[in-house]
């Protein structure tokens, strides 16, 4: 049995607890929220994914601590699940690795880049697993595609692009730049995670931006440079739509052979077009969250480290992000390498 404690109940901590309540080898021990009404079950944050954050589970359960780090101090607990505002990742996965647990930390890993890479560094020296939710990763059709491009199933990609676009999320987190990093930390580094992930880390970003909700860039379009002859990347990311438009997540990709098209809303299922006939790929109806976690603790019981997310590999999405804002800021490609 893996016992489990989760720290920060938003939208991300509602969201891991309805995955580690249905498990049969996970006990979740405890829970942790500065905010009386989340930590009492009175107010529930929801998600903006279809079937994301149901709560199914009874917070009086577990014990409960009004500061995170007390949760950390705990001896029954051998792993910490972080779904704190961003800003404070960095601190408390180095201090729940120092009090010798396994840590699931969700994205991004650090409000910085300089962050991420110290965290990253003092991991390195640890026998517990860190390992940054970048739920992407592990999202059903998004494997389909990183299998796709390494097999070269449908010949070389020559062009890609990723959207992921959503009205304002509201709340204090994400109304303060400072806090989330505006929609290109929060919400874009979704697809420059994914994109690297994939295609390797481009060797310059060209990006195209503005702000509208936070002191920071909301609404971010972004060319990923790659060798001459290489595929032509783009994603756009935003939190800008006008109130009520909801969540949309969606990429075409052109190979040489085929396209692949994939949309939130087409529930379950890829589009794909090959040799002139269009058809229907099915996907695993569970969402990236729940794989993703799966990867994880399995990787803890196996003793492994885990690699389809490395710390270096998370850390350098945030580097690329940070990339992206200062094409932006200056009107000029960005080197990332
Ligand atoms: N993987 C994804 O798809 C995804 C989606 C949304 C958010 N996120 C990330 O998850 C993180 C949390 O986002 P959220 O929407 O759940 O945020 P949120 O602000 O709704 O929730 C964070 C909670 O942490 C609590 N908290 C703050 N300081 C604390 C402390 N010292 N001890 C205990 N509790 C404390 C707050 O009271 C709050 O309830 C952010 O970094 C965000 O970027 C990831």
């Amino acid at each position: 049995m893996i016992r489990v404690g989760v720290i920060g109940l938003g939208m991300m901590g509602n969201t891991h607890l309805d995955v580690y309540t249905k498990r049969k080898d996970v006990q979740v021990v405890a829970v942790s929220d500065k905010n009386p009404d989340r930590l009492s079950g009175k107010v529930r944050a929801g998600g903006n994914v279809k079937g994301q954050a149901k709560a199914g589970f009874d917070l009086a359960a577990f014990e409960r601590f009004d500061e995170g780090m007390d949760l950390i101090a705990h001896p029954g607990i051998d792993v910490v699940d972080i779904c704190l505002p961003t800003p404070l990742h960095m601190k408390y996965a180095l201090a729940a690795l120092k009090a010798g647990k396994h840590v699931l930390l969700e994205k991004p890993m650090a409000r910085t880049a300089k962050d991420a890479a110290k965290l990253a560094k003092a991991a390195k020296t640890s026998k517990k697993n860190v390992m940054v939710a970048m739920c992407m990763r592990f999202w059903p059709g998004w494997t389909w595609l990183k299998e796709a491009v390494d097999n070269k199933t449908y010949g070389k990609v020559r062009a890609a692009h990723f959207r992921r676009v959503a009205n304002h999320p509201g709340g204090p987190f994400y109304s303060d730049g400072d806090q989330s990093g505006g929609a290109i930390l929060d919400l874009h580094i979704h697809d420059t995670d994914f994109i690297q992930h994939v295609f390797g880390v481009p060797s310059s970003v060209r990006s195209w931006g503005y702000s509208k909700e936070t002191n920071k860039i909301d609404h971010v379009v972004t060319h990923y440079e790659y060798a001459r002859g290489g595929p032509m990347i783009f994603a756009e990311g935003c939190w800008c739509m006008s109130p009520g438009f909801g969540f949309s997540m969606n990429y075409t990709v052109n190979f040489e052979n085929a396209t692949a098209i994939f949309d939130l809303a087409a529930a379950d299922t890829l589009t794909l077009v090959h040799q002139g006939k269009r058809s229907a790929v099915k996907l695993d109806p569970r969402m990236g969250y729940e794989l993703e976690i799966d990867y994880f603790l399995n990787c803890v019981k196996k003793g492994v480290k885990p690699t389809v997310v490395t710390l270096d590999g998370a850390a350098n999405s945030v580097k690329i992000v940070e990339a992206e804002a200062k094409s932006i800021a200056t009107g000029k490609p960005v080197k990332v390498k």
